[in-house]
């Protein structure tokens, strides 16, 4: 359906029965509205494209094709993570395409943060186009629209860009089967389908990824230390059960280097700071108070596990005046 407007009337969907009823309702819908046809989707393995590919696999099976860009810029272990659930397990049709080279080679020596957005976005267009057009026969675009991209979209927030920057020639008709659905909706719905808890109850993640953790120019060196001092954090956010309690948590490299001292020898590295914070809205943002212990620990690993980095450093900034990210 066409914008499709969520009903005044219509049942928040907090229970498995609500989600069941849903999605039955839902695959019909798709399988009326598809036929036989073909439709694309870029899956990043966040939580509403991973939702909307569950879905339509369970509607038109491999008449769905996913496609997911790896930028680079995302979090340890996450492409391998969309392969295994989807093309593995879910068995869907699902074309990986390893850009990471592509989108550092253009990133390399820009130190604006919003030009580092726009290229990202960009590139990403791009990539998928390619892709796009070397596949034949597909009608339809799959998005992860949901019902807050329609409201601020319309309240003139934020302009909704899912839909925003394929070429002319891929313009197809749109398939937004989470179009009426709010978050914690789609997250429900999301668990019925059958995905992991930790790909449906994930924090959120920024579109440019580590891009805008490794403040002005990225290079790969400081890149690999954002993704694993941040693949550190989760894994002990998850040990101590802050993982689905904390709104979001990450670290950033910064680049600057400060002098230490390792085995007796004078080191020059970088800084990771450490942000962990809730917020309801995003506008207010309050900072998660760590443990000492936590906080001991959290120090301990990253300075012995992380390449490049002598220093530990924790953000206790609310926003305002602080942003969550970086850049
Ligand atoms: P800020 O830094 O503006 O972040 O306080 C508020 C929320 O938005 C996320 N964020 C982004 N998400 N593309 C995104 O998809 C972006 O360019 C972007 N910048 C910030 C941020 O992670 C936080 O949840």
């Amino acid at each position: 359906m066409v914008n499709e407007r969520r009903p005044d009337d219509m049942v928040r969907i907090t229970t498995p029965e609500l989600a069941d009823a849903y999605i039955a309702e839902r695959i019909e819908a798709l399988k009326k509205q598809i036929g036989d046809r073909k439709v694309l989707l870029a899956l990043s393995g966040g939580v509403d494209s991973s939702v909307v590919a569950a879905m339509l696999i369970k509607a038109v099976g491999d008449q769905l094709v996913c496609v997911h860009v790896n930028h680079g810029l995302l979090r340890k272990g996450e492409p391998e993570q969309v392969i295994e659930v989807f093309r593995n397990q879910m068995k869907a049709n699902l074309i990986y395409v390893d850009a990471t080279d592509r989108f550092l080679d253009k990133l390399a020596g820009v130190t604006d943060p919003e030009k580092k957005r726009m290229i990202i976005g960009g590139e990403f267009i791009e990539v998928f186009a390619e892709e796009a057009k070397k596949l034949s026969g597909i009608e339809f675009l799959a998005q992860g629209t949901i019902w807050p991209d329609i409201l601020e979209s319309e309240a003139g927030i934020k302009a909704h860009h899912n839909a925003g920057g394929l070429p002319e020639d891929l313009r197809f008709e749109l398939v937004e089967p989470v179009r009426i659905l709010f978050k914690d909706e789609v997250r429900v719905v999301g668990e019925r389908l059958g995905l992991p808890a930790n790909m449906v109850y994930r924090q959120p993640f920024p579109g440019p990824g580590l891009g805008v953790r490794c403040p002005g120019a990225i290079t790969r060196d400081r890149l690999e230390a954002v993704r694993e001092s941040d693949a550190i954090l989760r894994e002990e956010f998850a040990k101590n059960g802050l993982e689905g309690k904390v709104w979001q948590y990450f670290t950033v490299v910064p680049d600057f280097k400060s002098t230490g001292v390792r085995d007796g020898k004078r080191t020059f590295d970088w800084p990771c700071i450490i942000r962990a914070i809730n917020t309801t809205d995003v506008m207010e943002v309050t900072v998660e108070h760590l443990s000492d212990e936590l906080i001991d620990h959290l120090v301990k690993r990253i300075i012995t596990e992380v390449p490049g980095i002598n220093r530990v450093l924790f953000d206790y900034t609310p926003k305002p005046p602080a942003t969550v990210e970086y850049e």
